[in-house]
């Protein structure tokens, strides 16, 4: 509507930046998604014990690093230590994990829009997130380019205090659309929607595009299972990797 920013979603959104091509959610990533051709990204956001906004998808470090910590146990300067990259594959090793302002900074040189999802991991308070994240992402990037999201209602809840509907789109991430969620979106004044594609239904995207808004489905990577969605309403399939989409992108 025309309380929201006019955003141009692209067909495709980089999941964790080419997470299938390079380790996610780091600068490397990012850059593989621009030279993959993407215009956006989709992002983790955490902060560390310290305080740090840092771009990050889990509770700990295990899965993606060389280290064991908890990201609540870290602070900066350890996680300077880390080796976010060698996990993936030999050829990004030494790769750092990025903070939100050196991601945010990337991301605007590079021209790209964001999708960045507030990542409240259980026993992490969502208002200390917001409160760390949020004016440091609405100086970086303006309106156009950017949608903040989460499955935590009191993080979009208190994003929204940080700004008006038309300065910054919000999006309601669910698995499958719930009962209530027409209620929930408008309790934030959301932008969009973003929901598990394995468990939309064409019904429940009507609904969504109905009631007046934007459409997003994670995580695609099987394209030919999803290419009825587009015309359900679906307008940004966020994927892993883009290149099996090749010749399977609708044309509006
Ligand atoms: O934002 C869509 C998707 O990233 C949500 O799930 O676990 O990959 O952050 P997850
Ligand atoms: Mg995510």
């Amino acid at each position: 509507s025309d309380r929201h920013p006019s955003i141009d979603l692209p067909p495709l959104i980089a999941h964790r930046g080419l997470s299938a091509r390079a380790p996610e959610n780091t600068l490397a990533a990012v850059r593989a998604a621009h030279r993959a051709g993407c215009t956006w990204v989709e992002l983790d956001v955490q902060l560390l014990g310290d305080g740090t906004p840092v771009i990050w998808h889990d509770a700990n470090v295990r899965r993606c690093s060389d280290g064991r910590a908890a990201l609540a146990d870290l602070d900066l300067p350890r996680t300077r230590q880390l080796d976010v990259g060698a996990w993936f594959a030999d050829a990004f090793a030494g790769e750092r994990m990025a903070t939100l302002r050196e991601m945010l900074e990337l991301i605007d040189a590079l021209d790209m829009g964001l999708n960045l999802e507030l990542k409240v991991n259980r026993g992490r308070s969502a208002p200390a997130l917001v409160d760390g994240a949020l004016p440091t992402l609405l100086d970086a990037l303006p309106p156009e380019r950017l949608i903040v999201s989460s499955f935590n209602d009191a993080a979009l809840d208190h994003a929204r205090h940080f700004a008006g509907p038309e300065r910054l789109a919000l999006g309601v991430l669910f698995e499958g659309l719930p009962r209530d969620w027409l209620a929930r979106c408008e309790a934030v004044d959301a932008f969009s929607v973003h929901t598990d594609w394995k468990r939309l239904s064409q019904r429940g995207a009507r609904a969504v595009r109905q009631a007046g808004y934007r459409l997003l489905a994670y995580t695609v990577n099987d394209p030919a299972a999803f290419a009825h969605q587009w015309a359900w309403g679906v307008e940004s399939a966020i994927t892993d990797d883009p290149a099996p989409f090749e010749g399977r992108l609708p044309t509006f």
